[in-house]
């Protein structure tokens, strides 16, 4: 019997993703406009994706991608039991199509009890591939720290929104090596709480103000803020930021006053196989999201379980998710920065204004 799966997306840059599959209403559509219209839109099936074939037992899964209408402001202001429905009856779509295991992709795993409820409501099971995201997030920023000169044992790291799924557990990982973590967050209570799961060679601190990063040299941000929150004068010259949040949590600003930091996008994901996803979520070819690759390895491997389900999720997890995606040929696709690859040039470049910078610089 085939392997199969499937993937719920959603609108994030939301005239732009809805132009992508109704090129029309994209245009001619404001913002205001799609997230109240949204609200009536049925799942939408986008695609059938094809070639994706396991580097170890060279097998191949099949999977279908589909639409969630809602928009992140949506998803946010509405009741959560509407919010669930709508995921719901993409659940049923993926059932109805034969796939046994369905991902949730960006806010869908967010809302509510990530995951959980979905899960009960339907027959297959359910990942929101946040295990995935959290190990790809961490080896993300460790390797653009390496190249931009931090090495890890030896940096100041920040957790942006540390509290929450994603954050706590990336935490937790990163601390076994940093130098130094400070954890960001809205709760300080709760900061305290990830702060005792962080055990590791160095110190760790915990901060409600943003303005507490500024000096880390390596930046983990993960928060589930609609709007950036993450701005060109909280960051030192030379920082390393892996934004894994959508939408992003560091502001376009950064991109264009910046120059002397280098943001990457949380994990870009070189899928195994000569594969063709069948519909253009932004990605270059074959490249999918962390939490995506999640869903297909699982597919690939035949764990047909809730793998990644609800808001605790442990650090062996991720490890466990890693080592199966790494045994497929899962691996990490070079580093992107507001949708554009990041090249060695460019990294020089950056490294070479930091060096001019940091001379005038000094910690707020
Ligand atoms: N790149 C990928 O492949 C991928 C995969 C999955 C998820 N994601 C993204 O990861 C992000 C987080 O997901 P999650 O499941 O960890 O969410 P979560 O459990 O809801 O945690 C969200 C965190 O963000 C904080 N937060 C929310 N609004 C904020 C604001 N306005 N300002 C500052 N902090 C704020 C929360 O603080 P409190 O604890 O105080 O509420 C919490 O710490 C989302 O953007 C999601 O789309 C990306």
């Amino acid at each position: 019997m085939e392997n199969t799966f499937a993937f719920i997306i959603h609108p994030i840059q939301i005239k732009r993703d809805v132009e992508r599959k109704f090129p029309l209403l994209g245009k001619i559509l404001t913002e205001r406009q799609i997230n109240f219209f949204s609200r009536f839109f049925p799942p939408l099936y986008l695609s059938e994706m094809r070639g994706i074939v396991s580097a170890h037992t060279g097998k191949e899964v099949r999977g279908w991608l589909i639409a969630a209408p809602y928009t992140p402001p949506t998803m946010l202001a509405l009741p959560v039991e509407a919010v669930y429905k709508k995921i719901v009856a993409c659940g049923h779509m993926a059932e109805s199509l034969g796939a046994k295991l369905l991902g949730l992709g960006a806010f869908t795993s967010v809302v509510g009890d990530a995951g959980r409820t979905i899960a009960d409501r339907l027959e297959i099971p359910v990942t929101t591939g946040d295990s995935y995201t959290i190990a790809v997030a961490v080896e993300a920023l460790t390797d653009a720290g390496r190249v931009m000169g931090h090495d890890i044992a030896h940096s100041t790291v920040a957790v942006v929104g540390a509290t929450g799924a994603i954050g706590k557990t990336c935490a937790e990982i990163i601390a076994r090596t940093a130098g130094e973590l400070i954890l960001v967050g809205r709760r300080e209570d709760a900061l305290h709480a990830v702060a005792e799961r962080c055990v590791g060679p160095g110190p760790v601190r915990v901060s409600t103000d943003m303005h507490a990063i500024y000096p880390a040299d390596l930046i983990l941000t993960v928060t589930s803020a609609v709007h950036a929150v993450i701005e060109p004068q909280h960051l030192k010259p030379g920082a390393v930021v892996c934004d894994v949040a959508r939408p992003r949590d560091v502001s376009k600003q950064v991109a264009a006053m910046r120059d002397d930091v280098l943001v990457i996008e949380g994990g870009m994901i070189d899928v195994p196989g000569p594969v063709d996803f069948g519909f253009d979520f932004g990605f270059p070819p074959g490249k999918a999201y962390a939490c995506m690759a999640e869903t297909i390895a699982l597919a690939l491997e035949g764990r047909f379980e809730d793998y990644t389900i609800g808001k605790d999720i442990s650090a062996a997890q991720a490890d466990e998710i890693a080592a199966i995606a790494k045994r497929h040929g899962f691996k990490l696709a070079g580093f992107r920065s507001f949708e554009r690859a990041v090249t060695d040039q460019s990294i020089a470049e950056v490294r070479s204004r930091a060096e001019v910078n940091r001379r005038g610089w000094s910690p707020a």
